[in-house]
């Protein structure tokens, strides 16, 4: 698999600043019973195949990273690199892959396997379930 590198600043990489966002509206989602709840009519941000937003903070034990790919599927990931910074993730429109936010670029598959990069593990993958307009993220 090829590997395609979002395209971000020399600043953004060294600082470690994601280029996916956080849901508009955080009334859109909640935590409880392991489980991160995401509305999906308060998120349209995960409605356009090929979009991804990023949860964390509130109660949310982990930081996740939702994406919605160009196959109309959705996928969670543990939002923290196995590289040593432990930076963000960014989901690479176009690829079925997501990428660390910092300089060494390590990047994931969809199913969170290690393809470039100095990180050593794989990435945590969550199972997510759409109930008519909700998604349901199983954290644990
Ligand atoms: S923190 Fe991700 S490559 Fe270093």
């Amino acid at each position: 698999m090829s590997i395609t590198f979002l395209n971000r600043s020399i600043w953004q990489r060294i600082f470690g600043i994601s280029a996916t966002d956080r849901p508009r509206d955080d009334k859109g989602w909640h935590y409880e019973s392991g489980k991160l709840m995401i509305k999906l009519d308060l998120v349209p941000e995960l409605t356009e195949p090929g979009t991804a937003v990023r949860f964390e903070g509130k109660n949310l034990p982990k930081r996740v990273l939702v994406v919605f790919g160009e196959d109309e599927q959705y996928r969670a990931f543990h939002n923290r690199c196995t590289h040593f910074g432990h930076r963000r993730l960014d989901y690479v429109p176009g690829t079925e892959t997501v990428q660390c936010c910092s300089l060494n670029k390590s990047t994931y598959t969809f199913a969170g396997k290690k393809i470039h990069g100095p990180n050593p593990k794989p990435v945590d993958t969550f199972k997510v379930e759409k109930n008519g307009e909700q998604l349901i993220v199983q954290l644990t």
